[in-house]
């Protein structure tokens, strides 16, 4: 049976993949709403990239709403337009979306539909920065027994951090946000660094997804290849990582993924360390799990699902 998903994000390329992944995939997946988050680059700008690709992948009847423009805390927003670009798309040529973005705030859209639907009926992907999400259950605390799980991308553990030393860029956005999402309580799937990093853009991966006889083959194309230029001088590795299409693969293949049941917290303290991801890898302490922390990913299935996918679209 198919399962209902709300996508809040920051388009950016990995998400416009993700996003691109969901719509193809609707035997598993329905799209409801795509909520846009401030993250790689504005929350202005971010609501604008989910439309194009919306649009895209031909769905301008997905709503899309725009939530918080900056952290939850005291704190100003970090972006990424040194990996993503000015526009945050950078890549392909795409239009400027002729669909509108909803009128109501994405924060009191997600506790809105929560509560209208029987609880256990919605999954929360989160793509970035997790401010949205924790708004909402800051706002109508009742929302976290009705959410059927949280699948998100963020932290690093043995990876450490690619935004500091310490920490992965969405936790460390707004780390507040995150440990609150982490303290929930609502069942929680984590991407973090430590699979992502093995799911590389290779240029064969590439040429055969930028040969697919359609528009989105190619866009998707284009966006990897000018988001990788950044990793692939940073890291030196044959291919960039592909973060946030992992967390929309784990629903319609888990199987391909590995991880333990542990507990997670956020640093949201020390100057050094903020939004640092401690995962109990080796449970050593008594805290109780709260998420499932993914580690080993099977990276091939994982394109070879992408691919096949991608080819559906138009
Ligand atoms: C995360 O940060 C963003 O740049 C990507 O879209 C991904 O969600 C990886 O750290
Ligand atoms: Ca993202």
């Amino acid at each position: 049976m198919t399962r209902r998903i709300i996508i809040d994000t920051d388009p950016g390329q990995d998400d416009a993949v993700a996003i691109l992944l969901a719509l193809a995939s609707p035997a598993e997946l329905t799209v409801d709403a795509i909520i846009a988050c401030a993250g790689n680059v504005p929350v202005t700008l971010t609501g604008t990239n989910a439309r194009k690709i919306c649009e895209l992948a031909g769905r301008p009847d997905i709503p899309v709403y725009a939530g918080c423009s900056r952290p939850m805390a005291a704190r100003p927003l970090v972006t990424a337009e040194h990996v993503h670009g000015q526009t945050g798309l950078d890549g392909p040529d795409l239009p400027e979306p002729r669909m509108p973005l909803q009128a109501q705030h994405g924060v009191d859209f997600l506790v809105d539909r929560l509560r209208a639907e029987p609880p256990g009926s919605l999954t929360i992907c989160a793509l970035g920065p997790l401010t949205n999400i924790a708004m909402a259950l800051v706002k109508a605390p009742d929302i976290a027994t009705r959410i059927r799980e949280i699948v998100l991308m963020g932290g690093a553990y043995f990876e450490v951090g690619n935004i500091t030393p310490a920490a992965e860029f969405n936790f460390y956005v707004d780390p507040h946000a995150a440990a609150i999402v982490l303290g929930s309580g609502v069942p929680i799937v984590m991407k973090p660094l430590d699979v992502t990093h093995r799911v590389l853009t290779t240029d064969a991966r590439l040429e055969r997804i930028g040969a697919l006889p359609n528009a989105c083959g190619r866009a998707v194309a284009a966006m990897l290849n000018f988001s990788e230029r950044f990793d692939l001088e940073k890291y030196g590795t044959a291919g960039a990582p592909l973060h946030d299409p992992c967390v929309i693969a784990y629903l319609i293949k888990p199987d391909l993924f590995r991880g333990r049941h542990i507990n997670v917290e956020v640093e949201t303290t020390s100057a050094l360390t903020l939004g640092m991801s401690v995962a109990d890898w080796w449970r050593v302490t008594n805290r109780a799990p709260n998420a499932l922390f993914i580690r080993d990913v099977d990276d091939h299935g994982l394109y070879a699902l992408l691919e096949e996918r991608l080819a559906r679209l138009p």
